[in-house]
C-alpha cells in the first residue's frame, strides 16, 4: 500500500510527499534528480533515483515497493523553454507519462493523479474558467500535458484504471513547517522571483507589461499556496480509493491578484523596497487566469486553508532566506 510519487525531489511533489507521509501513508519517490534535489525528498519517503519514463524500472519498483497508486509531478515545466525545446518537452510531459501508465496498467496500479496545468486552456476571453473550457494550449508545454490527459482518459476506458488530473493554476509558497519549498534551478514565476529580488539574490526583477485590459494594467492570476495543493493530490488519492469517477479539476481559489498586487505583498511582508523596472509584455501571457474551483470542492471536499497572499509570500520569503542560509553552509 505504497503512492509512487515521481517528482518527489521537486517542488510540488516534495510536498505532496510530506502530505502522504503526515498522513501515514507509505512514499516511494522516484526522481531523477534533474531538477529536483536528494535533499528535498522527505525525510521517511524511500528515494529511488531513476527516470518515469524507464518502464523497467518503474515496473520493479511497483513489485517490490507494492506501489498501490501513482502520483505523478515528473516533468518539465518552464512554458518559454517548451517553445524552443518542444520535442524535450513531449518527451519529459508526454513520452514519459505514456511509459509510466503502461507501467501502471502492466503492474495492478488502479490509481493515478496526474499533474496538469491551467496552460491547457490556452488563452481562454473569459474567466473565471471551468473545466469544461475548450482545450487550446498556446505552448508545447500545455499540449503536452493536455496529450497526457488525453492518454489517461483512453487508458482509464481500455484498463483497470482510475485517474484525477489537476489543472493547477499559479502555485506559490512553501511548506508552513519550512520542511520544503521552491527550489528549481530555473525559477521563472513570479512570486519566487519577487522573493529572491528581496532576499538580494537578484539586485532587480522586472514586470511584463503594464498594458493589459484589467485594473491596474498588469496580469492577474490566481496564486495557489502549494500545501493547499498537496492536500488536494492526497483528497484526490482517498476520493478514487473510495471508487470515485475519473475526472479533471481545477486547482485555484477562484480569486486573482495583480502582479503590482503581488510584488507590493512581498514589499510589505519582507519590508524592502526592491527594484522593479517594466519590461514588455512576455509573449503569450493572457491577461487574467482565475479558477472556477466548485468542481474539486464538491466532488472532493477539498476547503483551502492558506488562501491568503500575506502567507503565501511569508512561507515563501522564508523559504528563500533558509535556501540562502542552505547556500553558505553547503559552501
Ligand atoms: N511576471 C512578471 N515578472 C516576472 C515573472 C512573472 O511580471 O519576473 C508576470 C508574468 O508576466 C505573468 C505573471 O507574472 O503575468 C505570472 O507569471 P508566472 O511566470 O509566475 O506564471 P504563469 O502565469 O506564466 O504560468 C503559470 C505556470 C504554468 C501554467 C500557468 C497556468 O508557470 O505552468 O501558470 O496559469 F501553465
Amino acid at each position: 500500500m505504497t503512492v509512487l510519487v515521481t517528482g518527489g525531489a521537486g517542488y510540488i511533489g516534495s510536498h505532496a510527499a510530506l502530505a502522504l507521509l503526515d498522513n501515514g501513508r507509505d512514499v516511494v519517490v522516484l526522481d531523477n534528480l534533474s531538477q529536483g534535489h536528494r535533499w528535498a525528498v522527505p525525510a521517511g519517503a524511500a528515494f529511488v533515483e531513476g527516470d518515469c519514463g524507464d518502464e523497467d524500472l518503474v515496473r520493479r519498483v511497483i513489485d517490490e515497493h507494492d506501489v498501490t497508486a501513482i502520483m505523478h509531478f515528473a516533468g518539465s515545466i518552464i512554458v518559454p523553454d517548451s517553445v524552443i525545446y518542444p520535442l524535450e518537452y513531449y518527451r519529459n510531459n508526454t513520452v514519459n507519462s505514456r511509459a509510466l501508465a503502461q507501467a501502471a496498467v502492466d503492474g495492478g496500479v488502479k490509481h493515478f493523479i496526474f499533474s496538469s496545468t491551467a496552460g491547457v486552456y490556452g488563452e481562454p476571453k473569459n474567466t473565471p474558467i471551468d473545466e469544461d473550457f475548450a482545450l487550446k494550449p498556446i505552448s508545447p508545454y500545455g499540449t503536452s500535458k493536455m496529450m497526457t490527459e488525453k492518454m489517461l482518459t483512453d487508458a482509464a476506458i481500455a484498463h483497470d484504471l482510475r485517474y484525477v488530473a489537476l489543472r493547477y493554476f499559479n502555485v506559490a509558497g512553501a511548506d508552513p513547517k519550512g520542511r520544503a519549498g521552491q527550489t528549481s534551478r530555473k525559477a521563472t514565476h513570479l512570486i519566487k522571483i519577487a522573493c529572491q529580488t528581496a532576499t538580494g539574490v537578484r539586485p532587480q526583477m522586472a514586470i511584463y507589461g503594464e498594458d493589459y485590459e484589467t485594473p491596474d494594467g498588469t496580469c492577474i492570476r490566481d496564486y495557489i499556496h502549494v500545501s493547499d495543493l498537496a492536500n488536494a493530490h492526497l483528497l484526490a488519492l482517498e476520493y478514487l480509493e473510495k471508487g470515485g469517477e475519473s475526472d479533471v479539476m481545477n486547482c485555484g481559489y477562484g480569486r486573482g491578484f495583480s502582479v503590482h498586487e503581488v510584488i507590493n505583498a512581498v514589499k510589505r511582508v519582507s519590508g524592502i523596497d526592491f527594484e522593479v523596472e517594466l519590461a514588455d509584455r512576455r509573449p503569450g501571457d493572457p491577461a487574467a487566469l482565475i479558477a472556477a474551483g466548485d468542481r474539486i470542492r464538491q466532488k472532493l471536499g477539498w476547503t483551502p486553508v492558506h488562501d491568503d497572499l500575506e502567507a503565501i509570500v511569508r512561507h515563501a520569503l522564508d523559504w528563500e532566506q533558509s535556501l540562502k542560509t542552505r547556500e553558505v553552509s553547503a559552501a
